[in-house]
This record gives C-alpha cells, structure tokens and sequence, in this order.
C-alpha cells in the first residue's frame, strides 16, 4: 500500500514546454548510483506507463541512451531539465523525476536506494540464463545433432556469405550459438585458421569436438552467454549467428547482444546474423522466437552498422517440414 492515497499529480521541466501527468500513491521514492543517477541526483518515483500522459512537449523533448542502450533517458530541450525516463529492465515503466511535480512534499515517503550501479549488463539474470542452459542442454543430450530442427548436413548459405566476406584466411571468425553446427568444421576445411565457437550449451560443443576429432584444437571454444560474455575488444573480423539472436524475446537482452558485437568485431568488421523470417515459425526449439524483416533486423544493430545485404533461405528441417530464416550482412563502421 501507498504512503498516500492514490492521486493525480501534474509536473513539468523548469521552462514548461515538457508538461505531464501521473496518478500515484507514492509506494516509494528512488535514489540510484548508476552514472546517470548520480549526475542528475535524482529522486524518483515509479510509475507504470498507464499512469503517465504526456501532455505537451513531446517536440522539445530529446532522449538519451548509454551502456545497453535500453533506459530512454528524457530532457527538455529548451531548459535541459531531466523530467522522466523509461527503465530499463521494466521497460514499460517510466521513473519520474519527483522534483518536477507540482507542490511536491516528500515528507514520509521511504526512500529506497536503487543499486543500478551494479546491475548486470543483461536484464536476463544469471537464474534466467541457467534457465536458458538447462533447456539447450537437455535438448542436446537427448536429440543427435542431426536430429534437430535446425540441423544443416553445411551451412552452405552461411559458408558463401562468409566467403563473399573477403576476409583473408587468417581473419578472427566467430561462429556465435554455433552449437554443434558443421560450420566450423567447414571453415576449417576451407583454411581459416582463427575460428571460435562460442555457445551455452557445453554438451553441443563437446559435440562439435568429438565430431572433428584431433583437429578440433585448431578452433577455439567457448562456453557461455552471448548477452553477458566477456568477449576481447575489437577481437573478430567477421561474426556469425544463425539462428540465436531471434531467441533473445527481451529489449534487454537484444541490447546487451549488440554491445557485445560492437565490443568485439573490429571497426569495418563483418556481420552475418540469420534470424527466422517474418513468415517463419513463432517457435524454434519449444521457445518462443522474434521473427525478422531484414530492415528490422538492421534496425535492431542501428547505426554503427550498414546493411549491405540480405537474402531468405527455405530451410529444410529434418521432419520434411520448411522454415524460412533471412540472412542479413552487415559491416561496423569504420572509425
Ligand atoms: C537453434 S540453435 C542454432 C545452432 C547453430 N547456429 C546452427 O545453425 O546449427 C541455437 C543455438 O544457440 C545456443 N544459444 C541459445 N541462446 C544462447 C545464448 N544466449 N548465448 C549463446 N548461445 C546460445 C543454443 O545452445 C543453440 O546451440
């Protein structure tokens, strides 16, 4: 229960272009030590976006996004005065900044000290990402890989665009979510020599080693989460996905992907994700998916990146059934 009754509160930033509205009872104020916070000193309430109506401004204001890129954080153009933001891991929150109310007292309301500071740079909690394992081991350890939905005898698609790349045979590659997939044993095949693996599931990449035998110490292997690996600075010249980024269902996680990619691909690196199509299936693998056009696809890399082509692919599932995935290929700005 609220420190208050429920009531509507009018604010607005210092010069009045920015005003809104927003019913609360004042359950509590925040104080934060992210970066941000911190800066603007903020105290804050939280409001669900159904309590929250824009009233005028929404021209003068301009929004802000760091780190993960998911919180919008919003000012006044005209005053520069912080009214209220979107949070980022309840995203269909706003925090408001309780100094932009009118006649607001904060007498009696508990404070409670938000530690932003430290949270993880997924929204997708470690409990969730041990949620995640468990499902791909499972289905690893039950199912042969050639048994699988996803299962391609060569990634032959992938292999062209990786080609078509230009990359020089001793070029950084990594084959992300790559499970037990050929791919690296054809990138080997083909004479790359620099080729990482990176997936959850320890079963599928033991998988993939006992497959190419003693060749299999030619490649580097990783096991872990895209969306929270620490992965080297500007280590790969050309980074693939097929079939991974479409199970990241959270803004957050989706962010943290992307951060990742830009952390870890060097400047004018090349970019190859494969995600199911806007007419592929709602689910791959028992889990729910987001389905992709290509500019929506590009849309969720934004500007760092170019997309310099994009092409669908029916694929044939081991079940006789067809999925259809599009490819797009991308390249990170250079500096
Ligand atoms: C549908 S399979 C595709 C495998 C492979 N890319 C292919 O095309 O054959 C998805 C793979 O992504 C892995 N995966 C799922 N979420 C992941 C995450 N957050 N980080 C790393 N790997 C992930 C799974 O373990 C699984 O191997």
């Amino acid at each position: 229960m609220g420190a208050r009754s429920m009531q509507k509160y009018f604010g607005s930033c210092h010069c009045g272009a920015v005003r809104f509205e927003i019913d609360t009872d004042f359950p509590e104020l925040t104080t934060c030590d992210c970066s941000i916070c911190r800066r603007k000193n903020a105290l804050m309430v939280k409001v669900h976006e159904s309590r929250f109506r824009l009233l005028a401004g929404e021209e003068s204001l301009t929004e802000y996004r760091f780190h993960t890129r998911t919180a919008r954080h919003y000012f006044c153009k005209v005053c520069g005065i912080y009214p209220f933001h979107r949070k980022r891991v309840t995203p269909d929150n706003l925090g408001i900044n309780v100094y932009c109310l009118r006649d607001f007292d904060p007498t009696g309301i508990p404070v409670r000290k938000a530690l932003g500071a430290a949270m993880p740079s997924a929204a997708d909690s470690e409990g969730m990402t041990m949620e995640t394992k468990d499902h791909w081991e499972k289905i690893y350890s039950a199912k042969t890989p050639d048994a699988v939905s996803w299962y391609q005898p060569h990634a032959e698609l992938s292999l062209r665009l990786i080609r078509n790349a230009g990359i020089d045979l001793s070029a950084p590659i990594i084959d992300v979510g790559g499970g037990a997939s050929t791919l690296v044993d054809d990138l080997l095949g083909a004479g790359y020599t620099d080729v990482t693996v990176l997936d959850l599931s320890a079963t599928a990449l033991a998988e993939a080693r006992r497959r190419l035998g003693a060749i299999a110490n030619r490649a580097r292997w990783i096991e872990g989460d895209v969306t929270t690996v620490a992965l080297p600075l500007h280590r790969f010249d050309l980074w693939h996905d097929r079939a991974v980024f479409h199970f990241l269902t959270a803004p957050e996680a989706r962010a943290a992907y992307v951060a990742s990619v830009l952390r870890s691909v060097k400047p004018g690196g090349h970019v190859i994700v494969a995600t199911f199509a806007e007419n592929g299936p709602a689910q791959c693998s028992g889990l729910p998916v987001v389905r992709y056009r290509a500019d929506d696809l590009h849309a969720e890399f934004g500007e760092p990146f170019t997309l310099l082509s994009h092409q669908e692919e029916t694929h044939h599932t081991p079940l006789g059934t067809v999925q259809q995935f599009v490819y797009c290929y991308c390249r990170k700005a250079s500096p």
